[in-house]
């Protein structure tokens, strides 16, 4: 699982270890959330629509329906088969809907548990990123969806989440966004070969 703030360079990293699994001609999946089944990604056109404008709990269980979509299509029939990548997948959804927005803890964790079942994340990379990078990269992107319109106060609060999420756990790796990207790159390369 990649994740992290808008900005905090997960898809780069995400891409680049997708390319490596290509190389080797290692069996994978790459998708993102929302998004990755044919279902999920017309959902996800709906809920990062610029017009869109949902109540906190709609937008839950929107993230929640393309969730199940993935779930049927995708991760049920791929799931100990072959390396699934996740560009965003359970940890967003706790960072932004409970500790971004306020949805309590225990809805969204009961309804992850009721359309996953038994399926379990390995491991997570969380990039992190600081305030004044943030902005930077935040101005730099063409494709404003209506969350990076968010204030810095909102992703404080959300990466604030993540880190409380990845605290003492053994499967997480935190990345810091703003040291030079290539020495980032090696840092998740080392132990993504070590995963694999
Ligand atoms: P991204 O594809 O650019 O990361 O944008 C996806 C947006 O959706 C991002 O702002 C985070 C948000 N999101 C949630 O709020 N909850 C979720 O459960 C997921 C998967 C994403």
């Amino acid at each position: 699982m990649f994740e992290g703030i808008e900005g905090s360079g997960k898809s780069y990293h995400i891409k680049n270890v997708s390319n490596y699994l290509k190389k080797k001609k290692i069996k994978f999946i790459k998708i993102r959330e929302p998004g990755g089944s044919i279902n999920s990604e017309k959902i996800r056109k709906l809920i990062l629509n610029k017009k869109s404008k949902f109540d906190k709990f709609t937008d839950l269980l929107l993230y929640m329906a393309s969730r199940n979509e993935n779930f049927h299509n995708i991760l049920l029939k791929n799931n100990k088969k072959k390396v699934i990548l996740i560009d965003r997948f359970l940890d967003s959804t706790i960072a932004y809907q409970h500790y971004g927005m306020g949805v309590n803890l225990k809805i969204i964790k009961y309804i992850n548990s009721l359309i996953l079942k038994k399926i379990k994340v390995n491991f997570t990379f969380l990039n992190t990123v600081n305030k004044k990078n943030l902005k930077l990269r935040l101005k730099k992107r063409k494709n404003l969806n209506r969350y990076d319109n968010f204030n810095f106060k909102f992703y404080s609060k959300v990466q604030n989440g993540f880190l409380k999420l990845a605290k003492n756990k053994k499967n997480y790796l935190i990345i810091d966004s703003n040291l030079p990207i290539k020495l980032n790159k090696s840092i998740i390369f080392n132990k993504f070969k070590k995963l694999i």
